[in-house]
């Protein structure tokens, strides 16, 4: 794939961008990254705070399928963090990246279907706090930053990294899996799974090919979780 950057300073949402680039017609590989967001979108319709001097970018993809994109930016994302900055980043299962306890990264997959089949286009949208941020309190304390954790980074160099990673994993690579398993943060952990209805402690006990999350509950039952329905927090003195 190649790659299409139009980098602005500021703008609402990059995932909003490329939408638009979508409808538009522009190709697999339009990227745009914006130093800083006005309104950036989180998962299960939560806003995502992205404050200036952070990496907030967004891929266009025309897959046949959109399964497992999210996973395997998270692996792309934590091979270029390594590669790049040497930080002990791990993944929280589904799709956040983590430093020192706390999330670093998220990543946003939306898909725009007309029919059943095929997805028209995938909006890959992908935020990383690279700054010394000055978040609230609260966020203080379930968020960090490269900058706030000791480690130097070069944004272009971390961006052109990221996507060469994806590229490779998406359009060639099938040992993904292994390293999402592998630098995984929860498992063989105790979790809570936060679901709509209900919440249970269980052991994290496994990631199976598609990427869904088995679980094993006090009473040994195991469950599957399926990504999206669901989210886990490690437990206190398992963090
Ligand atoms: C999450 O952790 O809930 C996902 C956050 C995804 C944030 C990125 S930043 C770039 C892109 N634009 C958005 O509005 N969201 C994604």
């Amino acid at each position: 794939m190649t790659f299409d950057i139009i980098e602005v300073e500021k703008t609402r949402s990059t995932n909003d961008d490329i939408r638009k680039l979508a409808a538009a017609g522009y190709k697999e590989g339009t990227v745009v990254s914006a130093n800083e967001q006005s309104c950036g979108r989180g998962t299960k319709g939560r806003s995502f705070i992205s404050l200036k001097g952070g990496l907030y970018f967004s891929l266009l993809l025309r897959p046949k399928k959109a399964d497992c994109i999210t996973a395997m930016a998270a692996v792309a994302v934590l091979r270029a963090l390594k590669k790049e900055t040497g930080a002990p980043v791990g993944i929280k299962w589904t799709n956040d990246i983590y430093l020192c306890g706390k999330k670093i990264c998220g990543i946003l997959c939306e898909s725009a279907f007309s029919n059943d089949s095929e997805p028209d286009f995938v909006v890959l949208g992908i935020g990383i706090n690279l700054s010394y941020q000055h978040f609230t309190k609260e966020l203080d304390n379930i968020a960090t930053s490269l900058e706030k954790e000791g480690y130097s980074f070069d944004k272009k160099a971390l961006l052109n990294r990221i996507l060469c990673e994806f590229d490779d994993i998406y359009s060639v690579s099938k040992d993904w899996l292994d390293d999402y398993r592998k630098y995984s943060v929860i498992l063989g952990k105790k979790i809570t799974v936060i679901g709509h209805s209900e919440s249970y402690e269980a052991l994290a006990a496994g990631i199976d090919e598609e990427g869904h999350l088995n679980v094993k509950k006090e009473n040994g039952d195991t469950v599957t979780l399926f990504s999206g329905e669901i989210s886990v927090r490690l437990s206190k003195k398992d963090k």
